[in-house]
């Protein structure tokens, strides 16, 4: 059984039942989700690319200190737009880099390529498609130092354990003196936090309710789209947004398989968690990853972070 079927079913029959929140990115997924970055109630883009635009120059003297080439290893790099700020600003201080994004979705890589190119034809880059951790263990290393971004606040569809767990094994391929630079989304009112899942245009909810949609179209399932409705929640306390797809009636969802799934009305599926950060947590992830902050910048808002690190 393909691994997309097997985590569905897992998921399907688990309580509470979930479906993992990397399956969003299909072509129309990757779609929807370039539509939320546009989003006035998406604030992330902004304060990310206000951060890039004011301290890339900055972050690229830390990398030139270090007298060595670079591979920038973009983590779920999606089409490049995050990235293309800082990729210029490295490429005007004389860096000697390599680019090398890494995404799920090999058609979001062909994008990306597209989009770095038209603006800086001449730097070196080869996309790589694939899962995070199955992917990194095996990547081979072509240049001295490595700079690991996960940008896009990424990190947060990671609970806080998970998020160790990640950026630790991420630690262990690499090796001293290398850098990683980790955005991260930050507590803030919790009304700007909740209208960012739940925009008006009703894309988030498209993008959600996708994830149903590719499950019929690539596993054969009869999920019907109108009786499920998008439902975000925030936690300021743990600051652990979540967003769920709920049955509005009693239903069961065939899959040609025979497997069949019921759902009470108003039985929640939890699709994704999108962790809030303050400086107490990151501190708290880093510390358990072994990776040491050496400098970090927020947006004007105080919305956004990001972090450089330095594996001990
Ligand atoms: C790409 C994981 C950062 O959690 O904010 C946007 C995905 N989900 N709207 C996020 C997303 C709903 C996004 N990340």
């Amino acid at each position: 059984m393909d691994l997309f079927r097997k985590d569905v079913y897992k998921g399907l029959e688990s309580q509470p039942k979930t479906l993992p929140s990397k399956y969003f990115y299909d072509a129309v997924g990757d779609q929807l989700f370039r539509e939320i970055m546009r989003l006035p109630e998406y604030y992330l883009p902004v304060a990310e690319l206000e951060i890039l635009k004011t301290n890339s120059g900055k972050i690229a003297e830390y990398l030139l200190a270090k007298k060595n080439a670079f591979e920038i290893l973009e983590l779920g790099a999606g089409d490049g737009s995050k990235t293309l700020v800082f990729l210029q600003q490295l490429d005007e201080s004389g860096l000697d880099f390599f680019y090398r994004p890494l995404d799920i979705s090999g058609n979001i890589l062909k994008k990306n390529h597209q989009f770095i190119s038209a603006s800086l034809p001449d730097i070196a880059m080869e996309g790589i498609e694939g899962d995070f951790f199955s992917t990194l263990g095996k990547l081979d290393r072509i240049k001295a130092n490595r700079l690991t971004l996960f940008m896009g606040s990424n990190i947060g569809n990671f609970k806080p354990k998970e998020a160790v767990d990640f950026l630790s094994f991420v630690a262990a391929q690499s090796i001293t003196g290398d850098l990683f630079l980790i955005a991260f989304d930050l507590k803030k009112d919790p009304e700007v936090i909740l209208n960012a899942y739940q925009d008006e245009r009703g894309v988030t909810a498209k993008f959600n309710l996708n994830l149903l949609k590719r499950i019929n179209h690539e596993l054969g399932a009869d999920f019907d789209l109108s009786s499920f409705q998008h439902y975000p929640s925030y936690n300021p306390i743990t600051g652990v947004t979540k967003s769920f797809l709920i049955s509005k009636k009693t239903q069961t969802v065939h899959f040609p398989d025979g497997r069949s799934f019921d759902f009470k009305a108003y039985e929640a599926i939890h699709t994704e968690v999108s962790c809030k950060y303050d400086e107490e947590k990151i501190k708290y992830i880093a510390d358990a990853a072994g990776i040491n902050k050496i400098d970090w910048w927020k947006d004007s808002k105080g919305y956004y972070s990001l972090v450089l690190f330095e594996k001990k």
